[in-house]
């Protein structure tokens, strides 16, 4: 039986009643100003965010130290002129009828800017494994401890003064306090160091006192932990509840029980740091909730892919932990509880863990953050809220993710909008990547999408191929091109052979599998393709990719697990190499100037990619038609470009 009654119990933290059990999980943003100060658009994410009705919301991480600092756009309180724009930043929230709690936060070693002028600090000059090659850090001196230990007080009172309901002490992911608390990061053998995580714990306790110390007893104080490391050697959680209850007599009133470890040495990875990706099930780490629940007479957190309202209930009611932080699930569709509380949940987007548009988008491409299936988000400040100042006839030509967004921003605007789809259903490629292992909620980012549409009022022809004539006929106003990209032709010998098809027809059942296979093209589609061929128990996978690395980076938290469960399950990877001929029962393949003929073959799968549709483009240039070219039609790339132009060309009619 489907509940809310146990999410939307009060909750009381120390002195702090909290309305229900939704957290808004510290996100960072990188939507500061240049010096580290609240900006306008901090505070119209933080609204949004706080329409949706959580409990609790958290602030990003806020440094307490200059030198704890990851980026000038990184939210600083390192002094009291922050204190301003911070106390606005707690009034949004206010405004809203939400609580609101600030991230105390240091970097240490994990900080590529002050690790590239030399200047980052640790508990120990060990090497971070992620910015290790920029060299190590600076081991803290006894008096730089004392001088942290009072900026995370100094900056705890200043965050009472600015408004906020509690603070958190960021504990975990890797970062400063939980460096101290690492065997990989503390090799100190002064009072601050030790061979047991009791003897590493020091410093964060000292913090927490003097925390404590500073708000006085009744203002709440949160520390965040990673309850696992998740890493080779690293500690776990049986070493976490020998610790945690020192953590809570120090002055903690609830603990946020996180997990992993920023630092995840590649090779060595166990579990996801933070931000799993779509491999991992919702709750997936709520059991580490419940050990911590099990030593300490505070409410306890848990955090971990969160979607579902429904299903957080029974997390609660189960008593695996009090409260539920959800992080990506906020950028995706902040209106997720509402939604749920007014009996319509299957309006909610639900987040694809795809990491597109928030935590990649800042740690790999040092982006503000946004989200791959919610234009708004990290655009709050020019989205329009409409309606449009002249309604419009508006024809959006393909219905994959890109038309589809652009149709609803269009009639949430008040235009008139008739989306055109070839196929019987809309998606398009996404509902290719859908098939793939672990992808199904693409599938029902399309659905979802689809239904919000219908109910803002677009007309959906499904099976319709717009042509020119129709165009000319029914003379829309403005023209939204979403049409996409067909597959490149494969220009290898013998690509005519009967055994050759193509990825899409393998994803959508047209062809049948066989054994001994040979998938051209290491991208995306074709490495998802193998890992839908693994998944059928295919024997003898063989990937071929003409560049020297894979364009599936395993940086990105989906590559890095697609890639290793390739190679687990013994599909060979070939890089740097190009098909030359395809025969009866082989293949010949080119690598370092060498062939080299791959046998038996019985299959032959082309995934080289696709290229923009040029149809229609023409056409409408040339009857001076108002268009707007978006997504793969425009240049083939992912979801997010797709959304994100659908809904710009939508605001710009
Ligand atoms: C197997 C696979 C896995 C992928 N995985 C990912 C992923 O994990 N993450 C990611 O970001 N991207 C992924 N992609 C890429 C992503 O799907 C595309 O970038 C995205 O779908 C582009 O969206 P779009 O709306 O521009 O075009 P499309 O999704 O291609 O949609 C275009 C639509 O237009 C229709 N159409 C074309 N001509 C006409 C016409 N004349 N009249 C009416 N309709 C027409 C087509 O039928 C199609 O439905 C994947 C792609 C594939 C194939
Ligand atoms: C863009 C982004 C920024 C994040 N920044 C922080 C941060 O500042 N502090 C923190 O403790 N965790 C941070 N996290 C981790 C989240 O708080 C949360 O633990 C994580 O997203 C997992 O929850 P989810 O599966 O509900 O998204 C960040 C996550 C994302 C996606």
């Amino acid at each position: 039986m489907k509940s809310l009654e146990h999410l939307l119990a009060p909750i009381r933290i120390n002195s702090l009643e909290i309305p229900n059990r939704v957290v808004m999980a510290p996100m960072a943003t990188v939507f500061g100003n240049m010096d580290s100060t609240v900006s306008e658009a901090n505070l119209a994410y933080m609204k949004r965010r706080a329409q949706g009705g959580a409990g609790l919301i958290f602030t990003e991480a806020v440094e307490v130290h200059p030198l704890g600092s990851a980026a000038p756009q990184c939210l600083a309180i390192w002094d009291d002129s922050f204190i301003s724009g911070l106390s606005r930043l707690a009034g949004v929230v206010h405004a809203e009828g939400g609580k609101i709690a600030l991230q105390l936060h240091h970097t240490g070693r994990e900080n590529v800017l002050l690790q590239m002028q030399n200047k980052a600090v640790g508990p120990s000059a060990v090497p971070s494994h992620v910015f290790g090659f920029l060299g190590a850090p600076r081991e803290m001196t006894l008096e730089e401890i004392q001088e942290t230990i009072a900026a995370f007080g100094s900056a705890a009172m200043r965050a009472k003064e600015a408004g906020f309901d509690m603070v958190e002490l960021h504990g975990a992911h890797g970062y400063l306090l939980m460096e101290f608390l690492s065997a990989h990061s503390n090799i100190r053998t002064d009072q601050y160091g030790g061979a047991d995580i009791r003897a590493r714990s020091r410093f964060i306790i000292e913090c927490i006192e003097e925390v404590r110390r500073r708000v006085g007893k009744d203002y709440p104080v949160s520390i965040r932990i990673s309850g696992d490391e998740g890493i080779k050697g690293g500690y776990t959680i049986d070493d976490m509840v020998t610790v945690v209850p020192s953590f809570v007599m120090a002055g903690i009133d609830v603990v946020h029980v996180s997990f992993g470890t920023y630092a995840n040495p590649k090779i060595t990875i166990d579990e996801p740091s933070g931000c799993a990706p779509v491999e991992y099930p919702s709750g997936f780490k709520a059991h580490l909730a419940r050990r911590i629940k099990a030593v300490v007479n505070v409410p306890v957190i848990s955090v971990g892919r969160y979607t579902d309202p429904f299903a957080m209930d029974e997390v609660i009611a189960r008593g695996d932990a009090d409260m539920i932080t959800v992080g990506r699930q906020h950028l995706a569709d902040p209106d997720f509880l509402k939604n749920a509380r007014e009996g319509h949940p299957e309006d909610t987007l639900e987040c694809l863990a795809c990491n597109q548009g928030c935590i990649e988008r800042l740690a790999l491409e040092q982006m503000p953050i946004r989200c791959a299936i919610n234009p708004q988000t990290g655009q709050e400040l020019i989205y329009p809220d409409g309606p449009a100042a002249k309604s419009q006839t508006v024809w959006v030509i393909g219905g994959g993710p890109g038309g589809l967004t652009a149709a609803y921003e269009a009639a949430r605007l008040g235009h008139k909008v008739t989306l055109f789809e070839r196929e019987k259903e809309t998606g398009g490629n996404v509902n290719y990547a859908a098939k793939a292992p672990y992808k199904g909620v693409y599938g029902k980012f399309i659905r979802t999408l689809t239904g919000k549409c219908i109910k803002r009022g677009v007309t959906i022809e499904t099976g319709t191929e717009v042509t020119e004539a129709m165009i000319e006929a029914g003379q829309p106003d403005v023209v939204i091109l979403a049409i996409g990209a067909g597959k490149t032709a494969c220009p290898a010998e013998g690509v005519d052979s009967a055994v050759v098809c193509d990825a899409w027809q393998i994803l959508d059942g047209e062809v049948a599998p066989r054994d001994h296979v040979v998938v051209i093209g290491g991208g995306l589609v074709g490495m998802e393709t193998a890992d839908f061929l693994r998944e059928k128990n295919v024997q003898d996978i063989t990937v071929v990719e003409m560049l020297d690395s894979s364009p599936v980076q395993t940086a990105a938290a989906h590559g890095f697990m697609l890639h290793r469960r390739l190679r687990a399950e013994g599909v060979k990877l070939m890089f740097g190499t190009t098909v030359k001929r395809i025969e009866e029962g082989a293949v010949t393949v080119t690598k370092g100037g060498e062939d080299i003929k791959l046998e038996p073959v019985s299959q032959v799968i082309i995934a080289i990619g696709v290229t923009s549709r040029n149809d229609l483009k023409d056409m409408l240039q040339r009857k001076g038609i108002r268009h707007f070219v978006i997504g793969d039609a425009a240049t083939p790339r992912r979801i997010i470009e797709a959304t994100t132009e659908g809904a710009k060309a939508a605001w710009d009619i």
